[in-house]
């Protein structure tokens, strides 16, 4: 009764609908409007079918793209919904970024597709939009631009793979991949061997099924309000992810009647509740990069002080790899994000409204009751106590830096050891496994010029390679810094995003081999144990690497307007307050 209420409502409303939205005329608006459906009619629509609410939907299918290999079907799907509810979907192209297709990094193109979504969600006339994220840099590049343009939307994710084989044991890209890679590297799997493992490490389409940055995105999505409960953790394979794509489509036409906009979901409660799910199910690092730059998009600052206090609250539930054992679609048959907000409930503000129309309390109300299992933990038994991800501080990085403690070796967690540097990525990699590297299992590994602006593009490069030499006599975890950020399906002591990045003349970028680094994760620092006079006099012959600047094109963008990690490597111009 309340949807056919609204539904009334917005028959009635003044506001341009369908068609009519962003209609641009000079003068004689009847002939714009005439002309746009004459085109539109070159699609076959009659006027009884122009006249209803207009659902667009981002088709982010790229032959390129193989964890958005199943959008045809989605979207079909969402069309069956749109239509049911008596609306008209029409499907649009946007920008789709696959992790291993996009040079020099997904990170550098992300703000790319949030251009490009807020844009043409803009441009062209719809009442509400199906947003359809999956890789790693789509639901937060969806988001960011639904945010901005602020008409209703609703999201929804290709969902994970389901696992591959080998030998009898389960595989998952990419934690397997990098554990294969890591045993080839060390000699224990040969070359046709590992020919053989990587036939079988992404078995279909979906994301990738471990808690990475797209599960991590879908999760928190979902937490945050903007997707129909459950639908997170639904494998991509399953037919559950077609109703409940179908389920998408039809509350779209509700949203557009209701008028729930991106910004009345995603407040400052709901991210505050994303950001405590990022703890609860181990999430990765790169959530926390990503809920900063849609925040920024909203007008207000992730806390990062808040993640870390919370974080000490929130202990790890969800058993999942690369910290635990099981993969999404475990998570999914043990009732998906449901049952983690059930064991964090009280932790959480369930007043928050959702793309349901109801609240997140409302919503976990009207879900099946929770049962015992063991990828879900119960918060008396939590995988891990506390804290996923720390929030680090001190002389190595004023504004920060992060690290997944959940993921790294407990012995390493309080550490001081000498630094051996490496300039860029292409110092590290002609390097890194040279024989006659000076380095020892105590040792700090360092990486410089590898954030936002340094490499460029803030890659997945902080997961720094136990060099050859020690990897082959056993050596399994390092203390590993830099102002990269890390996949989240790896694991290991690795101090992330840390800001100011090297290459705009962060404290990263003085640091010199032997040189003593002290990490004490417990009280939250990563400190360079260098004197204040020392670092003056080599910021005094400090000068930026030459090629952070480009003359031309979206790099030249890019450089003149990315942020650091804590505001979400987000261009400043797309702030809702620039900086
Ligand atoms: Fe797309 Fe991992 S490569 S989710
Ligand atoms: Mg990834």
């Amino acid at each position: 009764a309340v949807d056919r209420f609204a539904r009334r409502e917005f028959e009635m409303s003044d506001e341009p609908k369908g068609m009519r939205r962003g209609l641009a005329h000079y003068g004689d608006a009847g002939f714009s409007l005439f002309l746009r459906k004459a085109f539109i009619k070159a699609m076959g629509y009659s006027d009884s079918a122009l006249d209803r609410p207009i659902i667009g939907i981002t088709n982010t299918f790229s032959g390129y793209n193989a964890c958005h290999r199943s959008v045809p079907d989605m979207i079909e799907a969402i069309k069956r919904g749109v239509m049911l509810a008596g609306g008209l979907p029409i499907e649009f192209p946007l920008v789709s970024i696959h992790e291993a297709f996009s040079h020099p990094t997904s990170m550098f193109l992300r703000n790319l597709m949030a251009m490009d979504a807020e844009e043409m969600i803009r441009a062209q006339p719809m009442d509400a939009v199906v947003l359809i994220g999956g890789c790693d840099k789509t639901v937060p590049a969806l988001l960011m631009g639904a945010a901005s343009a602020d008409i209703p939307a609703i999201l929804t994710v290709t969902g994970p793979m389901i696992t591959g084989s080998h030998k009898g044991e389960r595989l998952g890209a990419c934690t397997d991949c990098r554990r294969f890679w890591g045993q080839h590297r060390a000699g224990a799997v040969d070359a046709v061997e590992i020919e053989e493992i990587g036939d079988k490490l992404a078995p279909g389409p979906g994301t990738c099924m471990v808690m990475g940055t797209a599960s991590t995105m879908a999760l928190l999505g979902e937490a945050m309000g903007m997707m129909l409960p459950g639908g997170a953790a639904i494998p991509a394979v399953h037919a559950d992810r077609l109703r409940h794509c179908e389920a998408t489509g039809e509350r779209a036409v509700a949203l557009a009647a209701e008028k729930l906009r991106p910004s009345q979901i995603m407040t400052r409660a709901a991210m505050t509740n994303a950001l405590r799910v990022l703890q609860a199910v181990g999430g990765s690092t790169n959530g926390v990069v990503h809920l900063a730059a849609i925040a920024g998009r909203l007008g207000f600052d992730l806390d990062l002080e808040e993640l870390d206090r919370l974080g000490a609250e929130t202990p790890v539930l969800v058993d999942l790899k690369p910290s635990g054992q099981h993969y999404m679609e475990d998570l999914f048959k043990a009732g998906g994000l449901t049952a983690v907000l059930r064991e964090i409930g009280h932790l959480i503000d369930q007043s928050c409204l959702t793309v349901t129309g109801r609240s997140v309390g409302e919503n976990l109300a009207a879900q099946p009751a929770g049962w015992h299992n063991d990828v879900v933990r119960p918060l008396s038994d939590p995988i891990h106590r506390g804290g996923g991800i720390r929030l680090l501080g001190g002389n190595l990085a004023p504004n920060g830096a992060i690290i997944k403690q959940a993921a790294a070796s407990p012995a390493l967690l309080r550490h001081t050891g000498r630094a051996v540097v490496f300039t860029s990525l292409e110092d590290m990699a002609n390097r890194l496994d040279a024989p006659d590297l000076d380095v020892r299992a105590n040792d700090v590994l360092v990486l410089q010029n590898a954030g936002p602006k340094g490499a460029p593009g803030m890659p997945e490069a902080g997961y720094i390679p136990i060099p050859r030499k020690l990897a082959a006599a056993g050596v399994k975890d390092m203390v590993r810094i830099s102002d990269a950020r890390m996949s989240g399906t790896a694991f290991g002591a690795i101090v992330l995003h840390v800001s100011p990045e090297a290459a705009v003349g962060g404290p990263l970028a003085l640091v010199r081999d032997g040189d003593l680094i002290e990490l004490d994760v417990e009280n939250g620092s990563i400190a360079l144990l260098v004197e204040d006079a020392e670092l003056e006099a080599r910021r005094a012959i400090w000068s930026p690497p030459a090629h952070i600047r480009a003359t031309r094109g979206y790099a030249k963008l890019y450089f003149d307007e990315v942020l650091q990690a804590e505001d979400g490597c987000d261009f400043n111009f797309l702030r809702a307050n620039p900086r």
